[in-house]
């Protein structure tokens, strides 16, 4: 019988991908979403990719008793890949209260319907915010947390350590928190891909619609970076290869095959890649000009940070396929996509 797995999030950007790659190998996906910050037409994508179209229920997890009534329905969920939450650093300063609600409340109400209904397996979506600034490059698992820079920063750093000491005591649960670095480009059938909610405060989507029109002109926060060109480096994941991971984490779980039941692994390339570096492949690969200029640095944001892989790469066997190239081609089609349908 197929493994059933809820997806909560799942038709936001990493999770749709995630619903994917999870159909194709085999398992039965049922998706949570709140929709508020993506759209249930997600799920066509989903199903011209796959062939199957998830199951989806729309409420948002803070909802307690719509929590238990989904689970008393669902009693044959095996595991949980956990991707519900917020994610706007600016606006995770400005409302810190619905940040934690969204991104802590839940994660906890999640941990006790898992005791309640004997659900094993959860991997969590983290972040490298957790790290901050790191002293020293690559960061690996053992980089020391740095204070958060951001409510939402914070609210990663928490939910690791909600998992680590609930793992600690209840060894029934088996939990991996994956770290990503910055997911970017889309499914390549273009189907699927990020949709973000008005203006875009990441990156690529930035990019993308500058050279669709839609911004008029790329801000690159700052130029004074000690880097080789003065903009900030990051480390850019395919969100395809990303997915992939998401999958290989669970079956990890599945298999009962972790050192132990509450583990963490870095999603990254291990390349460090600036943002001019960025956008001259983005340039290149497309055969466009893009119109940006720099100006001054964004609060809160981080110089240089990428990873070292080493982890992800031998004990999930894991490791990236997709370069920077066929990021930057793969988020222009999605882009050119959306201009021509409504998604
Ligand atoms: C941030 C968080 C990350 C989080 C993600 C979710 C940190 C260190 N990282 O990623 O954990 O998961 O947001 O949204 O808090 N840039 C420009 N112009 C723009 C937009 C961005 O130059 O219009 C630059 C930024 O200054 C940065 C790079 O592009 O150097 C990447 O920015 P972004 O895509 O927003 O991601 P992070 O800030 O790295």
């Amino acid at each position: 019988m197929k493994k059933k797995v809820l997806v909560t999030g799942g038709t936001g950007y990493i999770g749709s991908h995630t619903a994917v790659e999870l159909i194709k190998e085999g398992f039965e996906v049922i998706i949570i979403d709140d929709l508020s910050n993506s759209q249930a037409e997600v799920l066509n994508g989903i199903e011209k990719i796959s062939g199957v179209r998830p199951e989806f229920v729309q409420f948002n997890l803070c909802e307690e008793d719509k929590l238990t009534a989904f689970f008393e329905k669902h009693r044959d969920i095996d595991s949980i890949i956990h991707f519900a939450a917020s994610k706007a650093v600016g606006e995770s300063v400005e409302k810190p209260l619905l940040y934690y609600k969204n991104n802590v409340l839940s994660l906890v109400l999640l941990l006790e319907a898992m005791k309640k209904y004997n659900i094993s397996n959860i991997v969590f979506s983290s972040s490298c915010t957790v790290y901050g600034q790191p002293d020293k490059l690559p960061v690996t698992e053992a980089t020391p947390f740095k204070p958060a820079e951001s409510p939402y920063g914070n609210t990663k750093q928490i939910g690791e350590e909600i998992l680590r000491d609930t793992c600690k005591v209840n060894k029934d649960i088996q939990a991996i928190s994956l770290r990503y670095f910055n997911p970017v480009g889309a499914h390549d059938s273009a189907l699927i891909g990020e949709l973000p909610n008005g203006v875009p405060a990441n990156l690529v989507p930035f990019i993308t619609q500058t050279a669709a029109g839609i911004r008029q002109q790329l801000m690159v926060f700052g130029n004074d970076y000690s880097t080789p060109d003065g903009s900030a480096m990051r480390d850019y994941i395919h969100v395809v290869d990303l997915a992939v991971a998401h999958v290989i984490a669970l079956k990890r779980l599945i298999d009962k095959k972790q050192k132990n039941n509450y583990e963490f692994f870095n999603l990254g390339t291990g390349k460090g890649l600036t943002v001019l570096q960025l956008i001259q492949v983005f340039e290149k690969v497309n055969n466009l000009k893009l119109n940006y200029k720099v100006v001054d640095r964004r609060a809160g944001d981080v110089e240089k940070i990428y990873a070292d892989t080493t982890l992800a790469n031998k004990e999930l066997g894991w490791e990236t396929k997709l370069g920077v190239e066929e990021m930057m081609r793969s988020a222009w089609k999605w882009q050119q996509q959306l201009a021509t349908k409504k998604v």
